[in-house]
């Protein structure tokens, strides 16, 4: 076992005497793109990516649709940068549980948190814990094949009527996935286990309720199109909804976004036939309405969402907001989705603004607290998710890292952080895991899981065939080889 951690620790150990330790927590797009550009801009360091997972990616493998793989080549760009000489990924490891946020900072000169958003928003409305309500995250996680939500329990065979809140693009994503033939999504890398449930699923109809109206919903057009493009599905808009009041028209003049999305909602509007056949499946957007509560069918069991119609008012920011009109109104159902956004969730010791759910920040310098006077953390960032809050696109990560990386810089410079000052680092991190028998899992590990999962898919005609319990992922990576 010392032979083991003594090849281990060195094979992993620093290239340079004195680098720049850098830790990065999370590697999804924010991280990815904040290691690398750490790596071009400063060649004396040396950065290490944390994941809690066995695998690396964060949304671009857990949140992407399967139907999708355009999207996902960018992990060719992040593998890149995990295979840099002077950069380590290990996955399996969790701020919070396998080592706290005060050590992983005594290990390094600067830790960069970019570690997403793993929790949702609520509603704070009566019925939100029925059984047959999720969020969005744990659906799209469940398709997905993350080990946390391999088991959720959806019993899509007896639902006939799902209800997804919220008009965003996860919305739409999730959505897509529930109404597309699954003959389609048969040759993707969607989760064995998600195909099967979707093969006998019994959905004959999908609400996407809004609060606002179609001049506001909060989804792109290329998403927009392609789920309206789903074949042989009856598209439900009531033209009366698409009247524009002038507060409206302002709005839509001044974003190029929103006035396509509500000329394919118009257009979606006008061409569709007049009713859905018996045999269709069928998409109803409901506009102006808010969640008000969800009920129960006696048995602990969701059977409807009751609705407040609403009404917009400005609020002088430019932005209307939904003000509830006492109307209600009910739409049964079996299953309710709730994509109202996703919710960055806090370490201990780390300052955290519970209402933005965002750490707080300065061009990515992490804040003592949310007062507008705090002073600097110093050698603590963030970035990503955890920095801005849940929007945004990957691309949009790369804008984020850039200041991130340019704060740290100026740091350097101004002799904030100070390389020469010596650090642990790796062998550190890498110590005190072995100390806790954490089973580090390393790039290279990881690319034993890919191997498995794309020979498993080869075998059904998908890309890959995801691992998706934490066994079978932690079996395949095979941590035991690197002795
Ligand atoms: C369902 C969905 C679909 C999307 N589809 C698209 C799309 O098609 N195109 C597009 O451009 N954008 C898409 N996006 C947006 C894009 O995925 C995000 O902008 C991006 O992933 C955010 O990057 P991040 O690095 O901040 O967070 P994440 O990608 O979530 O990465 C966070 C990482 O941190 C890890 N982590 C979490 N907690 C810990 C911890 N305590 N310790 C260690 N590691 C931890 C996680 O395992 C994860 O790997 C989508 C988003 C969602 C939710
Ligand atoms: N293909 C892609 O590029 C892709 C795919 C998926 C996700 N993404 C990106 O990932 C980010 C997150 O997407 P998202 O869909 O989770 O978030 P989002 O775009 O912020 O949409 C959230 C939706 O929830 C609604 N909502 C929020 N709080 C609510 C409440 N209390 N009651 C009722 N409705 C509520 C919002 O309505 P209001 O507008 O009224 O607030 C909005 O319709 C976005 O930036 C998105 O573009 C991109």
């Amino acid at each position: 076992m010392a032979m083991c951690r003594m090849i281990f620790l060195r094979r992993f150990s620093s290239i340079s005497s004195n680098p720049l330790r850098v830790c990065v927590v999370g590697s999804g797009p924010a991280g990815f793109y904040t290691a690398e550009k750490m790596l071009k801009r400063h060649e004396a360091a040396q950065v290490d990516i944390i994941d809690r997972l066995p695998m690396p990616f964060g949304l671009v493998r857990s949140g992407v649709a399967p139907d999708h793989p355009e999207t996902k080549i960018v992990v060719n760009q992040f593998s890149r940068v995990c295979h840099h000489e002077r950069c380590s990924f290990f996955g399996n490891v969790m701020l919070g549980s396998s080592l706290s946020l005060p050590e992983l900072r005594s290990l390094y000169h600067a830790v960069v948190l970019a570690y997403g958003a793993e929790s949702d928003r609520s509603l704070g409305i009566p019925g939100e814990d029925l059984s047959g309500i999720h969020s969005a995250r744990e659906f799209v996680w469940w398709y997905n094949g993350h080990p946390d939500c391999r088991n959720l329990e959806l019993y899509l065979k007896n639902t006939q009527k799902v209800v997804i809140l919220g008009q965003g693009n996860v919305a739409l994503d999730v959505a897509r996935i529930l109404l597309r033939p699954t003959v389609e999504l048969a040759t993707t890398d969607i989760a064995n286990h998600a195909l099967a449930t979707l093969q006998e699923s019994s959905i004959r109809k999908v609400y996407l309720v809004g609060r606002r109206g179609p001049a506001q919903a909060a989804c792109t057009a290329k998403e927009l199109r392609e789920v309206l493009g789903i074949k042989d599905l009856y598209v439900g808009i009531s033209e009366s909804d698409l009247l524009k009041t002038p507060a409206d028209e302002e709005e839509l003049k001044n974003d190029r976004i929103r006035r396509r999305v509500y000329e394919l909602l118009s257009k979606a509007a006008t061409s569709n036939q007049s009713s859905p056949r018996s045999d269709q499946h069928e998409l109803h957007f409901v506009f102006f309405h808010k969640p008000d509560r969800f009920l129960d069918d006696g048995h602990g069991h969701v059977t409807a969402v009751r609705l407040e119609k609403t009404a917009l008012r400005g609020n002088g920011s430019g932005k209307q907001i939904a003000i509830g009109t006492g109307e209600f109104q009910d739409i049964e159902c079996e299953m309710v989705l709730k994509s109202i956004g996703y919710k960055s969730v806090p370490v201990d010791g780390l300052p955290f603004d519970h209402q933005a759910g965002v750490v707080p920040n300065v061009r990515g310098r992490v804040l003592c607290d949310t007062s507008g006077e705090s002073a600097i953390e110093e050698g603590l960032y963030v970035c990503g998710w955890l920095k801005r809050g849940p929007t945004g696109i990957i691309a949009t990560n790369l804008y984020c890292a850039e200041e991130t990386v340019v704060s740290i810089s100026e740091d350097i410079d101004r002799g904030v952080l100070v390389p020469s000052l010596p650090k642990p680092g790796r062998d550190g991190l890498l110590q005190l895991l072995d100390d806790r028998n954490v089973r580090v899992v390393p790039f290279s590990n990881w690319e034993k899981i890919d191997s498995e999962e794309r020979r498993l898919g080869s075998l059904r005609n998908k890309p890959r065939e995801k691992l998706a319990t934490w066994d079978e992922l932690l079996r395949a990576s095979d941590t035991n080889q690197l002795c």
